[in-house]
C-alpha cells in the first residue's frame, strides 16, 4: 500500500509565534509542503494555540490541496471547529489541557459510548474520523466498535524503543495492525518518528496508510531544508 506523508506543521506555528507577525509564514510552509510532495498537512491545534490558532485554520482549509487532517482533544470548542472547517480527516486525540505533547492513545473501551457519539457526528458532515490508540489489540476493537473509519497508533514508544531492539519495538504494532486489517479499519500511525526509524515501521506495517510526522521534519530540516527533506520521507516510505 502507498503510505501518504501527512507533515504536521505545529512547529512552524511554534517558531512563528515566538514573535510578532508572520515569520515564518505557515501558510506558504503547508502549500510548499503540498509543492514538494507531502500528500497532506496536519495541524493540532491546542487549547491554549500555542502552536496552531484556530484563526489559522480556515485559511488552511482554504489553501491545502491534498489533505488536511484536524487532530485534537474533542473539545466543544475543538469539534465546532472542525464542523466549521470540514477537513478531510479528523483525528481525535486524548490529550490533556497542559501536556507538552500527545502521550498516549484512547481507552476506546472505557470512553467508546462518548466515542461513538463523535465520532457520529464528524462522519454525519462527511469527516473521515480517526482514533489515537496505543498499539493494543482490544483498544483496536474497541476503536472499531466506535465506527471510527481508522485508527492512529501512538508510535512515541516503538521510537523510543526501536535503537535497543526494532523487532521488540514493532511486534506490538505488527499485531495490532492485523487486527485493524481484519476489521477493515485503516491505519495511521504518528510520534517520534523520524529518518531513522520509519523505513523499518513502514516495513513492517505494509497496510500503513499515513503518517503524520512534524518534529523530525521540522529539524531535519534546519540541515537539508524542507524540499529535500520531504523528498527523504517519502524515499523512507517508498518500501
Ligand atoms: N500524531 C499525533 C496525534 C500527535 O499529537 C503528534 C504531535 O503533535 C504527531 C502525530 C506528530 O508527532 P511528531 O511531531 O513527533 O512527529
Amino acid at each position: 500500500m502507498k503510505t501518504r506523508l501527512s507533515v504536521n506543521i505545529n512547529k512552524v506555528a511554534l517558531l512563528r509565534n515566538s514573535r510578532l507577525g508572520n515569520y515564518p509564514d505557515l501558510f506558504q510552509f503547508a502549500k510548499d509542503c503540498e509543492h514538494f510532495g507531502a500528500q497532506g498537512i496536519t495541524i493540532h491545534p491546542r487549547p491554549d494555540q500555542r502552536h496552531i490558532r484556530y484563526t489559522d485554520v480556515p485559511v488552511l482549509k482554504s489553501l491545502v490541496t491534498t489533505e488536511l487532517n484536524i487532530e485534537g482533544n474533542p473539545t466543544p470548542d475543538f469539534i465546532k471547529l472542525v464542523l466549521d472547517t470540514l477537513p478531510a480527516q479528523c483525528t481525535l486525540v486524548p490529550d490533556g489541557e497542559n501536556v507538552l505533547t500527545s502521550d498516549s492513545g484512547w481507552d476506546t473501551i472505557q470512553n467508546k459510548a462518548y466515542l461513538q457519539e463523535v465520532v457520529a457526528q464528524l462522519q454525519s458532515s462527511g469527516i473521515r474520523v480517526s482514533l489515537f490508540v496505543d498499539p493494543i489489540v482490544d483498544m483496536v476493537i474497541g476503536a472499531y466498535e466506535t465506527s471510527a473509519d481508522c485508527i492512529e497508533f501512538y508510535t512515541g514508544e516503538y521510537a523510543k524503543d526501536y535503537s535497543i531492539n526494532p523487532e521488540k519495538a514493532v511486534a506490538p504494532h505488527v499485531k495490532a495492525a492485523e487486527e485493524a486489517v481484519k476489521l477493515g479499519l485503516l491505519i495511521n500511525a504518528g510520534h517520534d518518528l523520524n529518518l531513522k526509524n520509519l523505513a523499518y515501521y513502514k516495513s513492517a506495517i505494509p497496510n500503513l496508510a499515513e503518517v503524520s510526522i512534524g518534529h523530525a521534519i521540522v529539524a531535519d530540516a534546519l540541515y537539508y531544508g524542507i524540499e529535500n527533506v520531504i523528498q527523504m520521507y517519502l524515499h523512507q516510505l517508498k518500501g
